[in-house]
């Protein structure tokens, strides 16, 4: 689903990854943890193509990200789900339109997805917080404001960064059973978190791999977590 083979890449301040190489099959789901500045945003941004590598290459659904064209490119973002670490809303938009806002960019009318809209708010449980300012929210909804809004879509792939970053312990478990939800409907997923006691608790609800960076490389964590 992501294959990542022998892949370095550098901001402009310095290198981030040396020969990263890694192959996430689908259905699968991969934590990604490592101290902050580690680099998980960073190989989250390459697994969609925000970021390119200065060598070696990443496959998303087969194919090279490399030799893709601007259309292609879009089709694939559709395909994958992204939870940016700070959520991205238009503060000036209610959540419900901020939630539809990848449908109603790819040309959708509101009248015809209200239904499915409806539902998925109900699924992270913001029926009630549908008309509110994204400035209104707390944490916790933020979250899951932005989880629903990455999976409108229907992706194959949800990349989630930290999703669980300003919440409370009772809400990184609601957010928790969320995504195990949508990897049990067949989504491959890749979280991206440096909360380790939430990968120890998580491994129990489901079968998940643990990745670690480390050293500008990606290892399998061991059974020392
Ligand atoms: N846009 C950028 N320009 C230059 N350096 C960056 C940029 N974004 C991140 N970095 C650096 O890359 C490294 C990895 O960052 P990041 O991927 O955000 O780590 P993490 O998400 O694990 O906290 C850090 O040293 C960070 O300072
Ligand atoms: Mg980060």
């Amino acid at each position: 689903m992501i294959e990542f083979e022998n892949v370095s890449f550098s901001h402009g301040g310095g290198q981030v990854f040396r020969g990263v190489s890694a192959r996430l099959a689908p259905g699968s789901f991969h934590f990604l943890t490592g101290p902050s500045g580690a680099g998980k945003t960073t190989l989250l941004n390459l697994c969609y193509g925000a970021l390119r590598p200065q060598s070696g290459s990443i496959k998303v659904f087969g194919t090279d990200l490399k030799g893709r064209s601007r259309d292609q490119m879009a089709m694939l973002r559709r395909q994958i789900g992204v939870v940016h670490q700070d959520c991205q809303f238009l503060d000036h938009l209610p959540l419900l339109e901020n939630i539809a806002m990848p449908l109603l960019v790819s040309g959708k009318e509101f009248s015809r997805i209200s239904g499915d809209l409806k539902e998925l708010v109900a699924w992270v449980g913001l029926s009630a917080r549908a008309d509110a300012l994204p400035t209104e929210l707390s944490g916790g909804e933020r979250q899951r404001a932005a989880l629903a809004r990455a999976v409108i879509m229907s992706p194959d792939v949800i990349l989630a960064d930290e999703p669980t970053g300003n919440v409370d312990w009772e809400m990184s478990q609601r957010l928790m059973q969320l995504l195990t939800e949508l990897n049990r409907m067949g989504k491959t997923v890749l979280l991206a978190t440096h909360d380790l006691s939430l990968v120890r608790v998580a491994k129990a609800q489901v079968q998940a791999r643990v990745l670690r960076i480390s050293d500008k490389r990606l290892m399998l964590a061991g059974a020392d977590l």
